[in-house]
């Protein structure tokens, strides 16, 4: 018998399997040779692809890209960088990095007739809502991007979507704010350049390097997760084939909800909520009681300190030390000190992700409460575009589609509308 194999005994007939043991892991399909299906509602324990993109340990809380420590890479990287060391696999040369930017500057503007359908979004939609129906739409605009299976046509789509979607998304913002589009501006860089497009008023802006290094930092932070739910969604919609706006559209759309990107707006209505840090304890209570969730709090992943959520309290001192501290941070903090110590937090290993003091930083830098999932979806496109790509490469691969079991009703007959 193979050492590294797992024998399976079904007890009702005594029939055996031997599985092989392959990356820590058996493959479900052996299963069948006894008849049977694994079932795994919302994959708790289920590997749905092999990747080399992202490694997470969540007990340790170690969270690396293509093998690079987090901590290194929100240091020293570029957001550009990081979107070619994802797409890649290596980090660029500076040659390489020069040309990608240039290839990313040729790329920003979008077709004019995207004012005209952001436009015709009601004043007070929510900026998820449209950016996932803008990305979507632009697939209209490419038919080429339905070309999946040709190798340059997936670089240049995936090229369009990281120049173009900082376009949209601060046109996203500027549409909220009834204040007219500003266009892309070749001169400044990519985070330079969306700032820009967000803030400008009267053609004026001035840049502060300090935030707009803490939003770029941010983004790193934010780059990719390996097989979260949008990147399951991503991966799962691209896998019939679709074009690539089309599957990131999905992405976006489940990175909306509150449980996932959507948290980060959720933590700042709750510490509006909480209003006062001697609130702070009676809260707790009722998140103890299951009354509610403490948002920001918990990971299926990470058992241990979210890496993310410990780079973030650095940068919001940086941001905070031009903005002037935001009394909000102080309930914050109030409430990670006490969810620490508290048994009920401990037992169930719950600690602080990235979306707890995300939304504080973004708030400090302007940014308003339904606009934060929108920069979570800036940061996180190259991780899905480089999942999506893996993903069509994989020769395991084929279109996602889980089994069931059935619970249902057995065969009846139908009745006559009379007769019910
Ligand atoms: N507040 C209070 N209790 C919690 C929380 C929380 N935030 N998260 C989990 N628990 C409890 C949960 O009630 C359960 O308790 P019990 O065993 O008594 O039923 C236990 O901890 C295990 O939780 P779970 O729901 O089985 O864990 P999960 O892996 O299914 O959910 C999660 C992970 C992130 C959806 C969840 O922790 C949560 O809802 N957190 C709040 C929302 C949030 O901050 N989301 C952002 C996630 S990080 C950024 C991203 O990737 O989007």
């Amino acid at each position: 018998m193979a050492e590294e194999s797992l024998t399976v005994r079904d007890n009702r007939t005594g029939d055996e399997v031997e599985i092989p043991i392959v990356d820590g892991t058996i493959h479900a399909t052996e299963l069948k040779k006894l008849g049977l299906m694994s079932y795994d509602p919302a994959f708790l324990n289920t590997a749905s692809t092999r990747s080399s993109i992202t490694y997470i340990d969540g007990d340790a809380g170690i969270l690396r890209y293509r093998g690079y420590p987090i901590e290194q890479l929100a240091e020293q990287a570029s957001f550009l960088e990081i979107v070619w060391l994802l797409f890649e696999g290596e980090l660029p040369t500076q040659a390489e990095l020069d040309a990608w930017q240039d290839e990313v500057r040729m790329h920003t503007y979008v077709h004019t007739n995207v004012e005209q359908f952001l436009d015709g979004f009601r004043h007070d939609a929510h900026p998820m809502g449209m950016l996932l129906g803008a990305t979507a739409a632009l697939s209209t605009f490419y038919p080429d991007a339905k070309e999946i299976g040709d190798e340059e046509s997936r670089r240049l789509q995936k090229l369009r979507l990281v120049a173009k979607f900082p376009t949209i998304a601060a046109w996203v913002f500027r549409h909220s704010r009834g204040l007219p589009y500003v266009f892309p501006r070749n001169d400044l860089d990519y985070i330079g350049n969306f700032v820009n497009m967000t803030f400008e008023i009267g053609g004026q802006h001035e840049p502060n390097p300090v935030l707009q290094r803490a939003l770029e930092i941010l983004l790193i932070l934010h780059a990719d997760h390996e097989q979260n739910a949008s990147t399951n969604a991503v991966r799962g919609v691209g896998s019939t084939q679709v074009d690539p706006f089309s599957a990131v559209s999905a992405g976006i759309a489940a990175l909306y909800g509150p449980l996932h990107g959507g948290a980060n707006e959720q933590v700042l209505r709750m510490l509006d909520e909480i209003g006062d840090v001697k609130n702070v304890p009676a809260f707790i209570e009722g998140v103890k009681n299951h009354e509610r969730l403490l948002m920001g709090f918990g990971h299926r992943v990470y058992k241990n300190y979210d890496p993310r959520a410990k780079l973030i309290k650095r940068v919001a001192d940086d941001v905070f030390a031009q903005t002037g501290i935001d009394p909000k941070l102080e309930i914050a903090l109030e409430l990670e000190r006490i969810a620490l110590e508290d048994d009920y937090f401990i037992e169930r290993k719950l600690y602080p992700n990235v979306d707890f003091y995300s939304g504080i930083i973004y708030r400090a830098m302007g940014y308003p409460t339904d606009y934060f999932t929108v920069l979570f979806a800036l940061g996180r496109l190259p991780g899905w575009l480089a999942q999506w790509e893996e993903m069509l490469s994989d020769s395991e691969q084929k279109i996602a589609r889980p089994r069931q079991v059935y619970t249902g009703y057995d065969e009846r007959d139908f009745v006559p509308m009379a007769k019910r």
